[in-house]
């Protein structure tokens, strides 16, 4: 989009690593990247959208070595099928960076260079363990039971001992303290911003980056023995893609990103190392790093490691051919299902129950249903031409969209929250029919009848427009239902008035864009789902069921080896039992013993990695993940029975 002096937009994805293909997890953080970026081009932005493969390291050298390949022919097939992969479905980067490429290799050695100049690198002896498969180097008192610590890793590492070069990161602890504190937007949500605080307050120790015995990487220029580490210059591809060293004029106009979009397992780099890095190379450092939560299927991660992957393209084609519609709808399908399910920032389940329940009722029902009930009002009572609106309607179904509040949301990156700002719209605009019922203002001659109708397009129009950066071909296929030419998304927000589509417009009314499914037919979804986030109703008899006591917590311990979980010791009165909960990112072990808590008592055994768990804690989840146990606000006997 042309300049309309509205500002500069980057957003970035991290590079992706190319030993495997695409799962929904990268898909999801791209996609984000792609709504955010086709939001701000509506608001007449100048946008920078990029993501990329990060393709040395030894995760590269030893996936090809497995396919019997030379690392650069490995790395050069791999990239091209994310970047096909990522135009498959539509995605709208303005670059595709490679860190094979020249323009990086020139950044990397450059700053690598400047930093050794300037002392912020030197040379040391490390001696350790690495993680091949996230590419980071662990001390032997990091490792659990003898491997990578990540919870979503745990792979065997390697003994390292070479005579490398160390970046001091420790020199910047006191910055980064500072920085943090003056912008506590810098990392988002605030779960995140508190767990970055808190581990740089714990002290920094400095990085090792460079690798001796192992070849596949960008040589350090004044040590050709020796490659970068691939962390480091992972991290600069961020720079080098909006022009550093090679356009300046570029670089002065996008650096620093508006947003790096990652996920929380690579939230240290970004937020610790990568910042750090930025201040002793002498540049601004990015205004927010954005780091979401894991998409995940039976509680674990979804990766490539746990084997439970699901690839976009084959969701796609599930997907569309499930609900009986084209891939392109498929893909808007799914990108609306990510965005609404979850907060994001949160940890979701993936379930195709669910994305199926989500197409039903609120893109067949909810969207389909407005569109395609006044399309034939258009047509059956005003010739198939948008009417002049005549008296005017009362203001009980009225609902506006207020570009204002959709901006603050997507601003905050608040996606679902965007979406049920809209369907507010959707939902008044369905409401409005009824209220008016068109059929019998019809056989009364009711002048309302036309007001009724325009303004029913308008709003379509409106949803249309406001939802082109979420689901870009829907809102293009609603569109030209609507008689528009062109794309909602050149339309500009800004531009959204009373009137988008004009009086006289004609309609081209084509079959329902979204066929309702039967959906107690539905077989099986053919993908493996976990997780249940639609509400049904339930009657006192199934509450009933339930078993839910006042426990006292005894003791408490972390799980070892699981970051999240606790393993507590309570009482209900007549019986001890032992509950693992998920909540040690935000309870430390000594502040629950002697508290008395709400559990679930009369749920089935569970084993959680291979703890015993007789019940559930009780707890409430907000929009970022936090949880806050529920408690008593009198005394209360342990084992009483809540009703
Ligand atoms: N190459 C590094 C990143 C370097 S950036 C300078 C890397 N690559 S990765 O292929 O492992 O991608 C990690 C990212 O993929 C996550 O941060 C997230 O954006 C996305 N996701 C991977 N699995 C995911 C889920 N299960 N759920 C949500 N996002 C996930 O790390």
């Amino acid at each position: 989009m042309k300049n309309t002096g509205a500002g500069k937009f980057f957003v970035t994805t991290p590079i992706y690593y190319v030993n495997s293909l695409p799962h929904i997890g990268h898909a999801y953080t791209t996609i984000a990247a792609d709504t955010l970026a086709r939001f701000y081009r509506l608001m007449g932005h100048d946008v920078l959208f990029v993501t990329g493969t990060d393709e040395h390291g030894m995760k590269a050298e030893q996936a090809a070595k497995a396919e019997g390949m030379a690392p650069p022919n490995y790395v050069n097939k791999m990239a091209a099928s994310w970047k096909k992969l990522w135009l498959g479905m539509g995605l709208s980067f303005d670059d595709f960076i490679r860190t094979t490429e020249e323009r990086h290799k020139k950044v990397s050695q450059s700053v690598f260079e400047k930093l050794y100049k300037q002392g912020d690198i030197y040379k040391g002896m490390y001696e350790g363990w690495y993680c091949a498969s996230d590419e980071s180097f662990w001390l032997e008192a990091d490792l659990v039971e003898g491997c990578c610590p990540n919870e979503w890793c745990k792979r065997p590492v390697e003994r390292v001992k070479e005579e490398n070069y160390f970046f001091k990161l420790s020199a910047y602890q006191d910055f980064l303290l500072e920085h943090l504190r003056q912008r506590p937007d810098f990392v988002m949500p605030k779960v995140r911003y508190n767990e970055v605080f808190s581990f740089v307050k714990s002290g920094l120790r400095d990085v090792c980056v460079s690798r001796r015995t192992f070849k596949w990487g960008i040589p350090i220029p004044f040590d050709p023995d020796q490659v970068i580490y691939v962390w480091f210059e992972a991290l600069l591809n961020y720079i080098t893609v909006c022009g550093h060293l090679s356009d300046d004029k570029k670089f002065k106009q996008f650096w620093p990103a508006d947003v790096h979009l990652i996920a929380k397992d690579i939230l240290r780099f970004h937020a610790v190392i990568w910042p750090a890095m930025l201040k002793a190379a002498g540049l601004p450092l990015p205004k927010m790093i954005f780091a979401h939560g894991w998409w995940e299927m039976k509680g674990e991660k979804i990766s490539k490691s746990k084997g439970n992957v699901v690839g976009p393209a084959e969701l796609v084609d599930e997907v569309a051919k499930t609900c009986g519609i084209d891939k392109a709808l498929g893909v808007d399908v799914v990108r609306y299902y990510l965005f609404r399910e979850i907060p994001f920032g949160a940890d979701g389940n993936f379930s195709m129950d669910n994305l199926l329940q989500r197409y039903n009722a609120d893109l067949a029902n909810d969207l389909g249903n407005l569109l395609h009930r006044t399309l034939p009002m258009v047509e059956k009572y005003f010739g198939g031409v948008v009417p002049e609106p005549g008296a005017a309607l009362g203001a009980e179904t009225e609902v506006k969209v207020e570009v204002k509040e959709i901006l603050s949301r997507i601003q905050s990156l608040d996606f679902s929250g965007y979406l049920s700002t809209v369907w507010q719209l959707v939902s008044s605009a369905n409401k409005r029919i009824e209220v008016y019922a068109p059929w019998k203002l019809a056989k009364e001659n009711d002048p309302k009848l036309a007001t009724l109708v325009y303004s029913l397009i308008q709003d379509i129009a409106e949803v249309c427009i406001v939802l082109s950066p979420v689901i870009p071909e829907v809102s293009k296929r609603i569109w030209k239902e609507l008689g528009m030419d062109g794309d909602p998304s050149a339309f500009g927000l800004n531009a959204i008035k009373k009137e988008v589509v004009p009086t006289g417009t004609k309609t081209r009314r084509t079959k329902p864009i979204f066929p309702r499914l039967d959906l107690k037919k539905e077989t099986a979804p053919k993908i493996q789902t976990k997780g249940e986030h639609k509400v049904d109703l339930i009657d006192i008899a199934d509450f009933k069921k339930l078993n839910i006591q006042i426990a006292e917590v005894l003791s408490a311990e972390k799980v070892t080896g699981a970051d999240r979980l606790l393993k507590l010791k309570i009482s209900l009165g007549s019986e001890e039992r032992q509950v693992i909960a998920g909540i040690a990112q935000w309870y430390k072990p000594e502040d629950l013993v002697g508290k008395r808590i709400v559990v679930l008592a009369n749920l089935k055994d569970a084993k959680i990695r291979g703890e015993l768990s007789q019940g559930m804690l009780l707890a409430a989840q907000d929009e970022t993940g936090a949880l806050s146990i529920l408690t008593l606000d009198k005394p209360v006997n342990t084992g009483a029975k809540v009703a």
